[in-house]
C-alpha cells in the first residue's frame, strides 16, 4: 500500500504564474525573490520542482538545496552544500573554481571535496560568515553571467542559524540581478518564537518597500499556497489512479484530506484496499500522531475526548463530556493550539482539527470500547442541554451522529430521522440525506423498526431521494431509486411503484442516459386510467415529458394535454403546475412566457420550491430562445438567488447554466468564464456536466482558444450516451463541431454529419437549433468549396457543392420565419450558399447584418459583417467592404471577440485594409490612405512578378513547376514565394493559394494576369 504520486501536476497556475513572472524579472536583470509558505504536504517541493523544471527549459541555471529536521542545531549551511554539489556535478569541479578564482580555497572549505580548505587567516573569523556569503553571492554573480539563475532553498523552518542568514543576505542581494531565489517553509511550523519569523519579518519589511528604477514590480515576492479545492482533489485523485473517478470517492478523498496533496495521496493508497476513510497507512499514522505524541498527557487525554466530538467541538460541549472546568480545558488544550494540532474557531466558540485524518487518528487510536463509550457521553450531555451546540437542528444531528456511533440503534434511529427532519427544515439537504442514509442502515439493526419510527422503510427511502433530489446529489439519487424499485416492487403497490418510475425517467434524462421513455411509460402503465387520479396526471406528465425530449412532439403533446385534464378534474395541482411548467418543451414560444407563469404561481400557492426553481429553469431557456438574452440573465439570476436561499444552488445548475448561455450569447464571455469556474466547484455530473462544458467550449471557441474548444466539446460528447439524442444538447454540439472542423478539421467532411445529425428530428419543431447549425454547416461547405477551387480538386469541389445543395433544400424548407432570428440565420446560409457556389451575395449579408441588429445581437452583426465585407471584396467593391471589417472589427475589439478579430485581421491583410485598433499589421500603410490603396494599385501591394508567381501558386505548382513555367531559377522561385506569403501575412502556400481565390484576384476583368 504505498502511495502513489500523481504523474500529472494539478492546478497552481496562478501560483506558477507568479513564479514564472519571477523568472522573466531575473531574465530581464531585475532580480527575484519568492518565499513560498503552506503547510506541510500542500505542494510546496511539487510547485518548487515544477518551476525548476520550466527555468531549465528556459536556459537558466538551477541551484537547489534543501535544509533537514535534525536534533539541535542543524548542520551548517547544508542546503548551500547540497547546491554547491549540484553545480559541481553539473560543471564539474574545474568549471565550479573557475567560476570563484582566487577564492577557491575559502570555497574548499564548504565543499571538501575540492581539495584543501585554506586555513582562515589570523583575525578573519569574525568576518568569516560575511566573507562566506559573499563568496556565494560571487558566485551566483559569476555564474548569472552566461545565463540566468534560480537558486532555491527548501525547508527554511529547519534551517541553522548560518543558513537564514545567508537567506537574508541573499534576498536583500538579489535585487538588479539575474537570479531567481525562492525559499519555502512550512507555515505551519513556525509557531510563536520560530527563529524564522525574524527572518520572515525582515522579508516582509523588503517586500513593502517601495519598488524603484527599473523594477516593474517587488522584487520581494510572497506566495501562499493553499490546500486544494474539490476541482483539484478531483484531478489529483484521477491523475493518480489514472482513470476517471466516481465523484462519491472524490468526495470521501475532500472529506478525509481537506485538500491536502500529500494526505490526498494516502488517503487514495489506503482506498485501494477498499478501506477509504477507515484504515489509516501506518506512515501515514506516524506522521499525524508525531505532533500529539508530543504533547503533555492532559492533552492528549483531552484530545483524545475531542476526537470522538468529532472534525469540530464546541467549547462547552467539550468540557461538559470531559468534565472539566473551562479553565482546565484551556489549560490542557493551550499546547494543543500551539502545536497547530488543533485550531480555535472562534465564531463556533469551539475547537476544530486541523486536519481531520488526525482526528481520525485520534480516534480509532483509544482502548477498546473508548470510543462508543466517549460518543454515548456526546449524546447524553447534548440531550440533557441542547444549548450546548449550535442551534436545534445541531443538537439533533449532534444527538442523532453520537448515537449512532456508539452502535444504540434503538436511539439512533428515531435520533436520526428527527435530524434529518431539522436538516430539511434549515435547507441543509446534504446533511439530511446523510442522517437518512444512516437511518436506513440503522433500520436493520432494529427489532421492530416500524413501531419504534411509525413509517415503512420505503418511505425512509423516498425522503432520501428527495433529499438526494434537492441537494443536487444525481448518482446518489439514482442508487438510491434503485433499491426503492426494488422495495416497492416488493411491497406490491403499483402506485407508489410508479412514482418510483417517473423519478427514475426524469433522472435517466439528467444523468444523459436515456430519454427515460420506457419508465414513463412503465409507469402510465401501473396506474389504471380509471377513476382519474392526482397520481394518473403525475405519470402522464412524466410520459409527455419524457417525450418532449425525442422527435415524438405529438405524443409527448397528447400525453400533457391528458396530464392537464386529469389534474384539473382530480384538483392535482403539483400535476397541474408542472404539467404548465414543462409545456413550453412542447410548443416553444418566443416571448412572455405565459404558461411558465402560470404554472410559478400555483407552485408558489402551494409552496413546492421544486417547481418553483423549475419554473426560473424553462422561464430563463425561452428568453434565451428568443435571443433575449439580458431577460434570460435577469430571469436566471433571479432563480438563482432563490436556489442559494433554498440550499439549492447544486440542483439548480441549469439555471446557472442557462445564464451562462445567455452571457455568451449578449457577448459577456468574461462574465460567462468566472461563472463556469464557480460551477466547476459543485461538481456538475450528467447533463449539467455535459452542458457546462459544451459552453466552456463556444467561450473557448469565440477566444480563438481552439484546442480547449475541442477538448470540452470531446468532454461533453462523452457525457452522454450515443443513442440519447435530445435536440436541445445534440444540435448545438453538432453546431460547435461544425464550427471548429471549419477551422481546425476537414470541412468537406460537416454537410454530411450536419446532414445524418439533422435527420433524427422533426426540423419545424426545433428551428431553434436548426437554424444555426445550417449556418454553421453551410459555412463550412463554402470553406470546403473555396479550398476545392484552390487545389484544383474536382472531386472536392463537387462534394462540396453537393454538400451545399442538399444543406440548401433543408434550409428550404425550414419555416424559418417561425423563429425570432430565423431570418437573420436564412440570410446568412444564403450568403453562405453563394459563397459555396463560386458568387457573392452581399445582399444577403447585408440583411443578416441588418436582422442581428435589430434584434440587438451585436457579436452576430458582427460576423454578419465579416461576411458582408468579404462578399463585397468578391465583388471588387473594395471601399465599402473596408468600412465594413472595420466596423465588425471595431466591435469584435470591443467584446473580445479574439476568433473573428483574428479573422476579420486575416481577411484585412488579404485585401490590404488596414483595421484600425492595436496589432493589426499595417504594411506600409497607414489609416489615412488605405481606402485609396485598397481601391487601385498592385493588388495585395504584391509586384507584378509576385503576381504570376501566385497565380502559379494558386493553381497548386511547385517551385520547380512554377521556375520551368517562368523561366527563372527555383531558387528565385522560392524567394518569390516567401516574399508572397510575407506580404499576404500567411504562413502556407495553400493559404496564399486561399487568399487569392476568395479575392477573386484572377477571375475579374482587368486583373494583373500575364
Ligand atoms: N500540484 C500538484 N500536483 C500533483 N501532485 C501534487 C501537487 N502538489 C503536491 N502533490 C503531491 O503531494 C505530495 C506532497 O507534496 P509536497 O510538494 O511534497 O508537499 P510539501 O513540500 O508542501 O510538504 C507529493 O507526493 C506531491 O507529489
Ligand atoms: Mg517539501
Amino acid at each position: 500500500m504505498t502511495p502513489l504520486a500523481s504523474p500529472v501536476f494539478v492546478g497552481r497556475a496562478a501560483e506558477l504564474g507568479r513564479l514564472d513572472d519571477a523568472l522573466r524579472r531575473a531574465e530581464a536583470g531585475e532580480g527575484a525573490a519568492v518565499i513560498v509558505g503552506g503547510e506541510a504536504g500542500v505542494g510546496k517541493t511539487r510547485l518548487v520542482e515544477e518551476l525548476v523544471a520550466r527555468a531549465d527549459e528556459a536556459g537558466h541555471a538551477v541551484l537547489t538545496g534543501g535544509c533537514v529536521e535534525l536534533e539541535g542545531d542543524g548542520l551548517p549551511l547544508a542546503p548551500v552544500v547540497e547546491a554547491l554539489r549540484g553545480l559541481a556535478r553539473q560543471l564539474g569541479p574545474v568549471g565550479l573554481v573557475g567560476l570563484v578564482g582566487d577564492r577557491r580555497g575559502e570555497l574548499a572549505r564548504l565543499l571538501p571535496e575540492l581539495g584543501r580548505g585554506a586555513l582562515p587567516a589570523a583575525g578573519e573569523d569574525a568576518h568569516s560568515s560575511g566573507r562566506l556569503f559573499d563568496l556565494v553571492l560571487g558566485l551566483l554573480e559569476a555564474l548569472a553571467a552566461a545565463r540566468p539563475v534560480l537558486f532555491v532553498i527548501e525547508d527554511l523552518h529547519w534551517a541553522d542559524q548560518s543558513t537564514r542568514a545567508l537567506a537574508a543576505f541573499l534576498l536583500r542581494n538579489v535585487r538588479g540581478s539575474r537570479v531567481t531565489l525562492v525559499l519555502t517553509y512550512r507555515a505551519d511550523g513556525v509557531g510563536p518564537g520560530h527563529p524564522l519569523r525574524t527572518f520572515l519579518a525582515e522579508a516582509e519589511r523588503l517586500r513593502w518597500a517601495a519598488p524603484s528604477g527599473r523594477e516593474r514590480t517587488r522584487w520581494v515576492e510572497r506566495v501562499e499556497l493553499h490546500r486544494f479545492g474539490r476541482v483539484e482533489v478531483a484531478q489529483l485523485v484521477g491523475a493518480i489512479l489514472g482513470a476517471t473517478v466516481p465523484d462519491s470517492l472524490v468526495d470521501d478523498v475532500l472529506a478525509c484530506s481537506d485538500g491536502n496533496a500529500f494526505f490526498v495521496e494516502e488517503v487514495v493508497a489506503a482506498s485501494q484496499d477498499g478501506s477509504l476513510g477507515v484504515v489509516i497507512t501506518p506512515t501515514l499514522r506516524e506522521a499525524l500522531l508525531a505532533r500529539v505524541d508530543a504533547l503533555p498527557a492532559a492533552t492528549r487525554d483531552l484530545l483524545r475526548v475531542a476526537a470522538a466530538g468529532g472534525q469540530r467541538v464546541a467549547h462547552r460541549l467539550l468540557a461538559a463530556v470531559a468534565g472539566l472546568s473551562d479553565e482546565q480545558v484551556w489549560e490542557a488544550l493551550r499546547a494543543a493550539v500551539a502545536a497547530g494540532v488543533l485550531l480555535v474557531d472562534q465564531d463556533a466558540g469551539g475547537y476544530a482539527f486541523r486536519h481531520a485524518l488526525t482526528r481520525d487518528a485520534l480516534h480509532d487510536d483509544g482502548l477498546p470500547g473508548e470510543g462508543k463509550h466517549l460518543h454515548r457521553r456526546y449524546a447524553q450531555a447534548v440531550e440533557a442541554d441542547p444549548c450546548l451546540v449550535g442551534g436545534p437542528a445541531q443538537a439533533a444531528a449532534t444527538v442523532a451522529y453520537h448515537w449512532y456511533s456508539a452502535h444504540d440503534h434503538v436511539r439512533a434511529l428515531p435520533a436520526l430521522l428527527h435530524a434529518a427532519e431539522a436538516a430539511e427544515c434549515s435547507y441543509a439537504y446534504a446533511e439530511a440525506l446523510r442522517h437518512y442514509e444512516r437511518a436506513m442502515a440503522s433500520w436493520d439493526e432494529v427489532a421492530d423498526p416500524g413501531a419504534l419510527t411509525g413509517k415503512d422503510r420505503l418511505a425512509i427511502l423516498e425522503a432520501a431521494i428527495l433529499a438526494a433530489r434537492t441537494a443536487g446529489e444525481l448518482r446518489r439519487e439514482d442508487e438510491l431509486l434503485a433499491r426503492a424499485r426494488v422495495e416497492a416492487s416488493r411491497f406490491g403497490d403499483p402506485v407508489r411503484l410508479a412514482l418510483v418510475l417517473t423519478e427514475q425517467s426524469r433522472l435517466q434524462r439528467k444523468l444523459g442516459r436515456s430519454d427515460g421513455v420506457s419508465e414513463a411509460q412503465e409507469a402510465v402503465r401501473l396506474v389504471p386510467a380509471q377513476p382519474p387520479t392526482p397520481a394518473r396526471a403525475a405519470v402522464l406528465v412524466a410520459l409527455g415529458k419524457a417525450f418532449s425530449s425525442v422527435p415524438r412532439r405529438a405524443a409527448g403533446q397528447a400525453a400533457m394535454d391528458e396530464a392537464l385534464a386529469v389534474a384539473r378534474a382530480t384538483g392535482a395541482r403539483r400535476a397541474e403546475a408542472s404539467a404548465l411548467l414543462s409545456s413550453d418543451c412542447l410548443a416553444p414560444v418566443w416571448g412572455e412566457p405565459i404558461d411558465v407563469r402560470r404554472g410559478r404561481e400555483i407552485a408558489v400557492e402551494l409552496g413546492a420550491d421544486d417547481l418553483i426553481l423549475a419554473s426560473y429553469t424553462h422561464e430563463s431557456d425561452t428568453w434565451l430562445g428568443a435571443w433575449r438574452f439580458d431577460e434570460a440573465i435577469l430571469v436566471g439570476q433571479e432563480g438563482l438567488r432563490l436556489a442559494r436561499r433554498l440550499g439549492q444552488e447544486r440542483a439548480s445548475m441549469i439555471i446557472a447554466g442557462n445564464v451562462v448561455e445567455a452571457m455568451i450569447g449578449a457577448g459577456r464571455w468574461a462574465e460567462a468564464e468566472r461563472m463556469l469556474a464557480q460551477l466547476a466547484e459543485l461538481v456538475p455530473v450528467g447533463i449539467n456536466a455535459m452542458f457546462l462544458s459544451e459552453l466552456r467550449g463556444e467561450v473557448a471557441l469565440v477566444r480563438d482558444r481552439l484546442d480547449e474548444a475541442a477538448t470540452a466539446l470531446a468532454t461533453a460528447d462523452s457525457l452522454r450516451a450515443k443513442r440519447f439524442v435530445d435536440s436541445q444538447y445534440v444540435l448545438p454540439s453538432a453546431r460547435l463541431w461544425a464550427e471548429l472542423e471549419l477551422r481546425r478539421g476537414d470541412p468537406g467532411a460537416v454537410a454530411d454529419r450536419v446532414l445524418e445529425t439533422l435527420a433524427h428530428f422533426d426540423l419545424p419543431d426545433v428551428v431553434r437549433y436548426v437554424a444555426p447549425l445550417l449556418a454553421a454547416g453551410m459555412a463550412a461547405a463554402a470553406e470546403a468549396a473555396v479550398v476545392a477551387r484552390v487545389r484544383r480538386d474536382a472531386e472536392g469541389l463537387r462534394r462540396a457543392l453537393d454538400g451545399a445543395g442538399r444543406l440548401a433544400a433543408v434550409a428550404a424548407e425550414l419555416p424559418f420565419e417561425r423563429y425570432p432570428s430565423g431570418e437573420a440565420f436564412r440570410a446568412m446560409v444564403a450568403g453562405e450558399l453563394a459563397r459555396a457556389q463560386g458568387g457573392a451575395d452581399p445582399g444577403a449579408w447585408a440583411s443578416a447584418a441588418k436582422a442581428w441588429g435589430a434584434l440587438g445581437v451585436t457579436y452576430q452583426r458582427a460576423c454578419a459583417l465579416r461576411g458582408l465585407a468579404e462578399s463585397l471584396l468578391a465583388v471588387g467593391d473594395r471601399a465599402a467592404a473596408a468600412a465594413e471589417l472595420r466596423a465588425a472589427a471595431a466591435i469584435a475589439d470591443e467584446l473580445g471577440a479574439h476568433l473573428l478579430r483574428r479573422e476579420l485581421g486575416e481577411l484585412a491583410v488579404a485585401a490590404r485594409v488596414v483595421l484600425s485598433g492595436p496589432g493589426e499589421p499595417v504594411d506600409g500603410l497607414t489609416g489615412g490612405d488605405a481606402e485609396t490603396c485598397a481601391a487601385d494599385g498592385p493588388p495585395l501591394g504584391l509586384t507584378a512578378r509576385e503576381l504570376e508567381v501566385l497565380r502559379l501558386v494558386a493553381a497548386g505548382s511547385s517551385n520547380p513547376q512554377i521556375a520551368s513555367a517562368l523561366f527563372i531559377s527555383r531558387k528565385t522561385a522560392s524567394t518569390h514565394v516567401s516574399n508572397i506569403l510575407g506580404k499576404l501575412g500567411v504562413a502556407t502556400r495553400g493559404e496564399a493559394a486561399a487568399v487569392a481565390h476568395r479575392l477573386h484576384l484572377f477571375d475579374r476583368a482587368g486583373s494583373n494576369a500575364p
